[in-house]
């Protein structure tokens, strides 16, 4: 990566501004899943043993722009705490008077959290303003640790950078980028990607360019089904994106032009509804007009597995069923553990997407993947091919300094 890195910048007694993704799922007033700020700890601990003065700004949900006690980053400040062992000031405000004072009482290797950005409208706005305000929080040093937040050209994200003198990449943000960056530039093969979740229209850019850099797409979900009606399957009431068949026709055609291994559920789960408690499981060609399908069914899982097995560099994005409901999980949790067989044979796995995520923590198999990434939409824009502006917006390792 030509980007700075926080390991190239002088930190010691200097007031660094690290833009994080504490997007976190909440339960009330408690952080439920606390993964997105246990990943930032290696960033923030090596800030504070170089005796920075951090002061850390995140985002929570999507409160539009204005003050919801809802989405208070309080509660991720004392679970923070508790993380690191270590006080964690808070400021009520992400901007202004008491939020400069506290940056300014900071001693070295001291934290400020500061409240959701996202209680500004001028914060998704990319307001140049509101950037300015956040940049006079910190010493002219900006660290963006907050790759699941780097697809969205948002103050604290890119407008900030403008007034800073050094914007580098945290730890995290490299991790992320070495792993999805050697998968699309330099995989090692058979590079097999998996698709699944709702639709299709969410994933067309990552569908085309995965057909050019993978070898092999396995596709799962209800997204599956916009592909199998295109080619005239029956799919019976399952989830489909009729506006999308020409496109999903396009794809498939294109793939069997190039001889691309596009693989499709060939058998799968089906019930009246995600409630129901009565499933059968049959081919595709057999759909019931009358049911939905709601996961792959065992010669799909074992076609996609023999797949996997072979692989190695697998990318997985999606969940291939509705996993929360046990009756429909199977294939998801059949995918998880192939993969982390996969993972122990030498291949490099990579799953980003909450749900797959949930599903492979739900299998016990975490600490067998390469990688979870903590970016869903950002992962699925890295992997599509596109640019995060969050990345681009850091300093260039040639010309590191900045006039500001
Ligand atoms: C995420 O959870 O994917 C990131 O935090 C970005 O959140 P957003 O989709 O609300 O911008």
């Amino acid at each position: 990566m030509n980007k700075l890195s926080i390991r190239d910048l002088e930190l010691r007694g200097k007031r660094v501004f690290i833009r994080v993704d504490f997007n976190v799922p909440m339960a009330g007033d408690k952080v439920e899943d606390d993964t997105r700020i246990r990943e930032t700890l290696p960033t923030l601990r090596y800030a504070i043993d170089q005796r920075a003065r951090l002061v850390l700004a995140s985002h929570l949900g999507r409160p539009k722009g204005k003050i919801d006690p809802k989405y208070t980053l309080s509660p991720v400040a004392n679970r923070l705490r508790e993380l690191l062992d270590q006080p964690v000031a808070f400021a009520s405000d992400c901007v202004g008077a008491d939020a400069e004072a506290k940056s300014k009482s900071l001693g070295d290797g001291e934290l400020l959290l500061l409240e959701n950005v996202r209680f500004h409208p001028q914060e998704e706005a990319n307001d140049p303003e509101f950037s300015r305000q956040l940049a006079q929080l910190c010493d002219g040093l900006f660290v963006c640790d907050a790759f699941g937040s780097s697809h969205r050209a948002h103050a604290s994200v890119v407008g900030i950078t403008k007034f800073v003198r050094q914007a580098a990449a945290g730890l995290l943000m490299e991790k992320e980028l070495a792993y999805l960056g050697k998968a699309i530039s330099n995989p090692d093969r058979p590079f097999v990607a998996i698709l699944g979740g709702a639709k299709v229209s969410d994933k067309i850019e990552v569908v085309q360019n995965l057909m050019k850099l993978a070898d092999t797409l396995l596709i799962g979900g209800a997204m599956a089904y916009t592909f199998l009606k295109s080619q005239g399957l029956p799919i019976g009431k399952s989830l489909v994106e009729n506006d999308k068949l020409d496109l999903a026709r396009g794809l498939l055609e294109d793939a069997r032009r190039r001889h691309f291994r596009f693989l499709l559920p060939v058998d799968h789960v089906v019930a009246e509804s995600p409630n129901s408690a009565e499933t059968s499981i049959v081919d595709i060609a057999k759909t019931p007009e009358n049911l939905m399908g709601l996961d792959i069914g065992p010669q799909t899982i074992a076609v996609f597995n023999e797949q996997v097995t072979g692989a190695r560099t697998i990318v997985w994005n999606g969940p291939l069923g509705i996993f929360e409901k046990p009756a429909f999980a199977q294939g998801t949790l059949a995918m998880a553990r192939a993969v982390a067989a996969a993972s122990v044979a030498g291949a490099t796995s990579i799953v980003g997407g909450g749900d797959s995520v949930a599903a492979i923590e739900q299998s016990g198999v975490a600490s067998k993947i390469s990688h979870i990434s903590t970016g869903g939409g950002a992962s699925l824009e890295f992997l599509a091919g596109e640019n995060l502006p969050g990345v681009e917006a850091l300093t260039n390792k040639s010309g590191s300094q900045k006039d500001f």
